[in-house]
């Protein structure tokens, strides 16, 4: 795996090894507070990314367009500050709403983006 793949799946690789340690922590602590945060580290951080990675490495002329250069920019920027947010939200300070806010919508703006740009591939080649 090269390039946008790569990089999509190592970040995958990270999301799910913080994930996984927050849900750890949780599990040892007893305290499941940050249940959502933990979720959306390993459903979107780890799934959805290792996904993406997967599908630019299956359809490498999707991975060479400049659109797949963004939508993995604002993928990672969006999903960082999303997680910043909902840590902040579930720690109970809701001065993490805005970010979590941002977050979710620019997440929601490069998913739009990612089936613009996959969509072509569904009619084969
Ligand atoms: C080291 C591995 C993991 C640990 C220690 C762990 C721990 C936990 C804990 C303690 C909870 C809270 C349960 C509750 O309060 O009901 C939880 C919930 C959750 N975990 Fe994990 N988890 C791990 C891996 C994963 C993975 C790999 C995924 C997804 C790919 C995942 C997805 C979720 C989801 C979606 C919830 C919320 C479930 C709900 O809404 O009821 N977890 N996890
Ligand atoms: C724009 C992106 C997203 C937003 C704004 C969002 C928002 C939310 C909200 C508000 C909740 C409820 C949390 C609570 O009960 O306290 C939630 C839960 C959940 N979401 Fe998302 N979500 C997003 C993306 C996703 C994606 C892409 C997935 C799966 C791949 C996902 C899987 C889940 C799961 C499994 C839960 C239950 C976890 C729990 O009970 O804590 N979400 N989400």
């Amino acid at each position: 795996m090269t390039g946008i793949a790569g990089r999509f799946f190592g970040s995958a690789l990270i999301f799910a090894v913080l994930g996984m340690s927050l849900g750890l922590v949780m599990g040892m602590t007893h305290d499941h507070a940050q249940m959502p945060t933990h979720a959306h580290f390993l459903v979107v951080g780890w799934v959805s990314f290792a996904i993406y990675g997967f599908f630019y490495h299956l359809f490498p002329e999707t991975a060479a367009s400049r659109l797949a250069s963004v939508h993995f920019w604002l993928a990672e920027a969006s999903l960082i500050v999303l997680l910043f947010g909902l840590f902040q939200i579930f720690s109970g300070n809701p001065a993490g709403d805005p970010f979590a806010a941002a977050g979710s919508i620019g997440l929601l703006t490069s998913t739009i983006l990612f089936a613009v740009i996959a969509w072509p591939s569904l009619r084969g080649r």
